[in-house]
């Protein structure tokens, strides 16, 4: 039986500040250090039952600034708290705007021999910390009551109440306290009163990719980027991505948000196709919330992104051209 509960402090509006209470949005967040943010929460130690709290800021950082060194920082410190005996569960504070990005990036490289015995639940607030009502406490909490669960495994993330997975968790409201949702699988659970009720199994598919993880650090992350169909859209910005730069990183892989089932306005998949060619590789998601890719008889000569989001594919894709 272990012992502790490690929380990995990253910023975000939890850890946010307003010069008044009640402003919900001219606030900077990454403000407050992660362990003042635990002290302020009285029922947390009646929540951990006697466990030991540590608390450890890897970055202090506005989610939308998150980037691979600081993940690849949170993965290796997510590691080694889990692979410790006296770690019962590993939470991460987080920003919500990218949050779903870093969970889906964490289930991908950790390898599931740890995931599968201990969950690693990360979670959030949609209004500072200094705010008349914060939402933070009581996501934090909840998040605890999931990561010391029988059932918690995996990469969880857990906000207003509901519980989502890495790969189908998407913030889908820019104000709301509520602001996940898992499209069409809806939550994992609920957790009411300190309680978890589950409404699906965690999912347990092993991590496919073996990632060496101190090597993140320094790997050169290939470069892919994302584009968008739209009325009117043309090729013009995926032919000036794949134009020789000597400023940047040469352009590995592409991902497209397509409009409806991936379809592509034709003078942007021209340049696709073209780009393809020259060995950028492109990947077909939808730009609509809801749904996924539907695949049809016929193959495709863009692959579609089996069900990721756009941001999601694009991480898949990095680490394939990584691996
Ligand atoms: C952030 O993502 O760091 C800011 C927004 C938020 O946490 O809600």
């Amino acid at each position: 039986m272990g012992k502790k509960v490690v929380v990995l402090g990253t910023g975000g509006t939890i850890a946010g500040r307003a010069e008044r209470g009640s402003d919900n949005v001219g606030y900077k967040a990454g403000q407050v250090g992660v362990q003042s943010l635990l002290q302020d929460i009285a029922p947390l130690q009646d929540a951990l039952c006697g466990r030991a709290l540590v608390a450890e800021q890897v970055a202090q950082v506005d989610s939308k600034d998150m980037g691979f060194s600081v993940w690849a920082a949170l993965a290796q410190r997510c590691a080694q708290h889990l692979q410790d005996a006296e770690v019962d569960a590993v939470l991460i504070t987080h920003g919500t705007d990218t949050l779903e990005e870093t969970a889906y990036f964490l289930e991908q490289v950790l390898p599931a021999t740890l995931l599968q015995s201990k969950p690693l639940v990360l979670t959030c607030a949609m209004r500072p910390a200094s705010a008349l009502t914060p939402d933070g406490p009581q996501n934090v909490l909840d998040a605890v009551a999931v990561a010391l669960d029988d059932m918690a495994r995996g990469v969880l993330v857990v906000c207003a109440g509901a519980v989502h997975s890495a790969r189908l968790v998407q913030k889908c409201y820019t104000y709301r306290v509520d602001a996940f949702d898992s499209g069409d699988a809806g939550p994992l659970a609920l957790v009411e009163e300190a309680r978890v009720r589950w409404l699906g199994n965690p999912d347990l598919a092993p991590s496919p990719r073996m990632v060496d993880l101190p090597a993140l650090a320094n790997a050169p992350w290939p470069r892919v980027e994302i584009v968008m169909s739209y009325a009117g859209a043309s090729g013009a910005m995926v032919r000036s991505l794949v134009a020789p730069d000597v400023t940047v990183p040469p352009l590995r892989g592409l991902v497209v948000a397509g409009t409806g089932n991936g379809t592509l306005h034709v003078d942007l998949e021209t340049a696709l196709l073209e780009a393809q060619a020259h060995g950028v590789q492109v990947v077909r998601a939808s730009r609509c919330a809801r749904g996924q890719v539907v695949a049809g008889d016929a193959p495709a000569a863009l692959p579609h992104s089996q069900g990721l989001s756009p941001v999601k594919a694009r991480i898949a894709l990095m680490l394939e051209l990584m691996a």
